[in-house]
């Protein structure tokens, strides 16, 4: 898992001027609120006094008081009072926390995990259909006992349909098509498939329906990120299922997955129940196999598992990953697990490259040796 990406928090819906959300991402707690703005804010769960969970305590205006002693919190993480000290007081520089930059888009929160600068972040996927009158969302949050890694790269892969997804017509490629290398097209911060399937069984099946348009029977995927995953199935020019995926590794064997699931067709309220019900099944399909993988993690190398063309999309995965090693934001989770219980850790947030003094110490890393380049 990683530094510098955007990550899914929760659903807008969650996030509350109310009460604070604890969330736990990439091994590590946090917490979302609301200011009086209706502005929503990532912040470390991390009480700079004496490290008590902000998520336990209460949101006061456009501040978060911790439950501890009442210190409050804004939105960009500084401390806004201390009581004991009393309104007048000088507060400590060293009294603040980190805060995330946030975005809130597609029904979802998300937060940047990491420090660049704005210019320099990798971007959060654009979505083009949500929100048009032609495309209908539908929402999935779910949790899977996996590593994320596990999880992309089960989408990514066009062969398993077949097996593990034969109950619900999904496309699937053609014996050719299976033995050749999949036609791989580099984008930026990841690598995608776009291909015309050969053996659709969609006919009598749950995804069948009153077909428009020409019969285009195109589908593929492709990555954004390590987390970001797309995926179009085009059955004809005007019906089509898009689906974006955003996770975030809870730690390093847990997965919450949020699923914004749009289509074109069937867009009337009668037909929502039913794909409703589809997706759930497929996505109980994919659990049963992705929850027990071994091992649990993608393995380091591949020359631990046996790779065939129809694994091409994987083994490119697996290739951004090493950029991303390469520039040194891969989290050194055995280090991270070692520390943790003696040592306050959070994500190194931007406000850390104009200001020091920071009180809890910083995820580590896995050193790279190559330079600080950007892959994209
Ligand atoms: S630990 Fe948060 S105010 Fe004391
Ligand atoms: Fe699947």
């Amino acid at each position: 898992m990683y530094i510098n990406f955007w990550y899914p928090v929760a659903l807008a819906s969650e996030v509350t001027a109310e009460k604070p959300l604890r969330v736990k991402m990439l091994c590590l707690p946090f917490v979302a609120f609301r200011d009086s703005n209706g502005q929503a804010h990532v912040l470390s769960d991390t009480c700079a006094h004496r490290g008590g969970a902000l998520g336990l305590g209460k949101i006061k205006g456009n501040s978060i008081a911790c439950p501890y002693h009442g210190w409050e919190f804004g939105g960009d993480g500084r401390c806004t009072r201390i009581p004991s000290l009393g309104d007048d007081a000088k507060l400590p520089a060293r009294a603040k926390v980190d805060a995330y930059p946030v975005q809130e888009k597609y029904g979802l929160i998300f937060a940047f995990l990491g420090d660049l600068p704005a210019a320099e972040r990798p971007p959060l996927y654009d979505v083009e259909e949500y929100g048009t009158p032609q495309w209908r969302a539908q929402h999935f949050v779910f949790d899977v006992k996996a590593y994320y890694e596990r999880s992309i790269e089960n989408g990514l892969d066009p062969i398993h349909n077949e097996f593990v997804h034969q109950a619900q017509g999904q496309p699937s490629l053609s014996p050719e098509q299976q033995r050749t290398p999949l036609p791989i097209e580099q984008i930026p911060w990841g690598s995608k498939h776009y291909i015309k399937f050969g053996g659709a069984k969609s006919e009598d099946t749950a995804l069948s329906g009153v077909r428009q348009g020409p019969r285009l029977g195109a589908a593929g995927s492709w990555h954004q990120g390590p987390n970001q995953l797309v995926t179009y199935i085009d059955l004809t020019a005007t019906n089509s299922f898009h689906q974006y995926m955003f996770e975030t590794p809870i730690d390093e064997s847990n997965t919450r997955v949020f699923l914004v699931s749009l289509r074109n067709w069937l867009i009337e309220d009668q037909h929502e129940k039913r794909m409703e019900e589809v997706t759930r099944r497929v996505i109980a399909e994919d659990l049963l196999i992705v929850e027990n993988l071994n091992p649990v993690r993608t393995p380091d190398s591949n020359t631990k598992e046996v790779l065939v063309p129809g694994d091409t999309a994987i083994a490119h995965y697996r290739d951004w990953l090493r950029k991303w090693d390469a520039l040194g934001w891969r989290i050194d989770i055995k280090t991270l697990n070692e520390r943790l219980g003696d040592y306050a850790i959070t994500i190194p947030c931007p406000g850390r490259r104009t200001s020091d003094n920071w009180v809890q110490e910083t995820v580590p890393l896995l050193q790279s040796s190559t330079s600080n380049r950007n892959p994209a």
